[in-house]
C-alpha cells in the first residue's frame, strides 16, 4: 500500500520467526559482500620515543573495531601500524645514547623512561652546539645504514615498541608493524616518478608538488635533501595500491591531518596510481579527546596523560565500582578479576566507539562506568542477565539447540514481535557501517536491542514460577529462544567492538 512519499512494508510473522530460527541454528551471518576484497587499515601509528597519546588511543580503538568488522564480513584485512620510526629526531637520540651508554653495542641499554630520555636529548640539542652538530652527523650515518647506527636505532625503537605492546595487550589489539622506515628506500623513486611526469617545482631549494584543488603543495624533498611526512605517505600510498593491491584503503587518523591526506590521495590519483571509481580510499578522521572541563585532555598538573596510567586508573575505578555493588562477595577472585578487566577496558573502548568519531569527545570515567544509559557497563550487565535466564531455569545449551530446531518462535505478543524485528536488523546495521565507517551506529543499535529486550522481559514471562514455593512450573521455550537470539547478536556486537563479556559479574 502506498501513502504519499512512503512505501509501507509489512513483514510476515512466519518469515521473521523462520529467520530467527535460522539465526539460532546457523549463528550470525555477515552481510553479503560479493568478491573477497583486500582492505588495508592504517591505525594506531604512534611515534617512537614520543608520547603515545589519547589521539593514538582513539585511532587504536576505532581501527581495531573496523578491522574486526571487515574480517567478520569476509574481507582480507591488513592491519598496519604506520609507526613514526624514522626522521631527524633519531640523530639526537643516538648521539645521546652514545654518551649515556657508550657500550650500547654489547650491553643492552637500560632505558627505563624513553620520554625522559627524549626530553634530555632534545634539551641538549637545543642548548649544546657541539651536540647538535654530532646529532646531524648521526642522522647522516643512520641514513647511510651504518650498522652501528642501525643498531642504535633498533635499540631505541625496541624500547618504544615494548611500551606500545603493553597497551595493545591490554586492549587486545593486533597490528602489523610497517613504519615510515619501511618506505625509505622507495622515496628516491617516488621523487623521480613525480619529476619524470613533470609534476615537480623547485621552490626555495625545496621540491614541491602542486595538486589540483589544493592551495598548499606537498613538499617531497626539503632544502637539505631530506624527505618528509608527505614523501613517506606518498610512498606508502603507492606501495599499498600497487604492491599490496589493496581494494579499500582506510587511514584512521585525527581530523587535524585531513588536508595532508586529501592532498596525498589527490596526488596519487593525479599521477595515475588509482582510479577512485575502482579503489576506495578514505581518511576515517576523528575529533580530539577533551577532558571533563571541555579543554584538551591533560593531567591536573597540565601534562599529557600517559596511556598506561589511564588504563590503570580505569582498572582501579572498575574495581571500586564492583566493590560498591558488593560483587566481591559473590564472585570468586578469578571472576572478579575478569569482570574488572572486562568493565575497565570495555568501558574505555565503548565510550569512544559510541560517539560519532567525527566529533570531539569528552573523556569521563564517571560517565563511562555508569551502569545506566548507553554504556558498556550497562550492556555487559544486561548481557550476563540474559545469559543467566536459561541457566536459572536449568536449561542447558543442548536443550536450547534442540528447541531451536523443533520449536516455532511465536511472536504473538507485541513485545515479542518488536524484539524479533529488532534482532533481525543486525546485518543491515553492519552493512551501513561498512559503507560509512561510523561505529557508533552499532553501539546505538546494541543499546536499543538491550532496552527492547528489557521491555519484552518485563512483559512476557519466560519462566513461570510458583509464588509460594518459587518452584518452576512452566518454561516458555520459545521465549528462551528469543533470549538466546538476543544474546547471540549482542555477543557478536561485543566482539566487533572489541569488548569481552563475562559469564558472571
Ligand atoms: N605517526 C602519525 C602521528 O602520530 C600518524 C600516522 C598516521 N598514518 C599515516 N599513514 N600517516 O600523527
Amino acid at each position: 500500500k502506498r501513502k504519499s512519499g512512503f512505501i509501507n512494508v509489512h513483514l510476515r510473522k512466519d518469515f521473521v520467526s523462520k529467520q530467527l530460527s535460522s539465526l539460532l541454528m546457523n549463528g550470525v551471518q555477515p552481510p553479503a559482500i560479493g568478491k573477497r576484497k583486500k582492505v588495508i587499515l592504517d591505525f594506531s601509528s604512534p611515534n617512537i620515543a614520543k608520547e603515545m597519546h589519547v589521539g593514538h588511543l582513539r585511532s587504536t580503538i576505532i581501527g581495531e573495531s573496523m578491522c574486526r568488522l571487515f574480517e567478520f564480513a569476509g574481507y582480507d584485512v591488513l592491519r598496519l601500524n604506520h609507526l613514526g620510526d624514522w626522521g631527524t629526531q633519531f640523530g639526537m637520540l643516538i648521539a645521546h645514547l652514545q654518551d649515556k651508554f657508550p657500550d650500547y653495542l654489547t650491553v643492552s641499554p637500560p632505558i627505563g623512561d624513553l620520554q625522559a630520555f627524549y626530553k634530555e636529548s632534545k634539551r641538549r640539542f637545543d642548548t649544546e652546539e657541539e651536540f647538535k652538530k654530532r646529532a646531524y652527523q648521526c642522522v647522516v650515518l643512520l641514513q647511510s645504514k651504518d650498522p652501528d647506527f642501525i643498531k642504535a636505532w633498533e635499540l631505541i625503537c625496541d624500547v618504544s615498541r615494548k611500551e606500545f605492546q603493553k597497551i595493545y595487550s591490554c586492549l587486545d589489539v593486533t597490528l602489523t608493524e610497517r613504519g615510515e622506515s619501511f618506505y625509505q628506500d622507495m622515496m628516491k623513486d617516488i621523487v623521480k616518478e613525480f619529476e619524470d611526469k613533470g609534476f615537480v617545482q623547485v621552490d626555495d631549494g625545496r621540491k614541491v608538488v602542486f595538486v589540483p584543488g589544493f592551495s598548499v603543495p606537498l613538499t617531497i624533498v626539503k632544502s637539505d635533501g631530506g624527505y618528509t611526512y608527505d614523501t613517506s605517505d606518498l610512498a606508502a600510498l603507492r606501495h599499498r595500491l600497487l604492491e599490496e593491491k589493496g581494494d579499500i584503503l582506510i587511514y584512521v587518523v585525527d581530523s587535524g591531518q585531513s588536508v595532508h591526506f586529501q592532498t596525498v590521495f589527490a596526488a596519487g590519483q593525479m599521477i595515475g596510481w588509482y582510479d577512485p571509481k575502482v579503489t576506495r580510499i578514505t581518511h576515517a578522521a576523528f575529533g580530539v579527546v577533551l577532558g571533563e572541563d571541555k579543554k584538551k585532555f591533560k593531567t591536573r598538573s597540565g601534562d599529557t596523560v600517559r596511556l598506561m596510567d589511564l588504563l590503570e586508573e580505569g582498572l582501579k575505578r572498575a574495581m571500586d565500582k564492583l566493590k560498591d555493588k558488593e560483587r566481591d562477595k559473590v564472585l570468586t577472585p578469578e571472576e572478579l578479576k575478569a569482570a574488572q578487566m572486562s568493565v575497565a577496558f570495555g568501558c574505555i573502548k565503548y565510550a569512544d566507539l559510541s560517539h560519532n568519531r567525527l566529533n570531539d569527545y569528552v573523556f569521563s570515567f564517571d560517565k563511562m562506568l555508569d551502569d545506566r544509559g548507553n554504556t558498556a557497563a550497562y550492556l555487559l550487565y544486561a548481557f550476563t542477565r540474559i545469559r543467566a535466564i536459561a541457566r536459572l531455569a536449568n536449561i542447558d545449551e543442548e536443550m536450547l539447540r534442540k528447541a531451536a530446531r523443533e520449536e516455532v518462535l511465536v511472536l504473538d505478543h507485541e513485545k515479542e514481535w518488536k524484539l524479533g524485528k529488532c534482532i533481525l536488523r543486525f546485518p543491515e546495521i553492519l552493512q551501513k557501517i561498512l559503507d560509512d565507517l561510523l561505529l557508533h551506529t552499532l553501539c546505538d543499535y546494541l543499546y536499543e536491542l538491550a532496552t527492547t529486550f528489557t521491555e519484552f522481559y518485563d512483559n512476557c514471562y519466560c519462566v513461570e514460577k510458583d509464588r509460594q514455593s518459587g518452584q518452576i512450573v512452566k518454561v516458555n521455550m520459545w521465549r528462551l529462544l528469543l533470549c538466546e537470539a538476543t544474546a547471540t547478536i549482542m555477543a557478536k556486537g561485543f566482539d566487533i567492538l572489541g569488548i569481552k563479556p563475562v559469564e558472571r559479574m
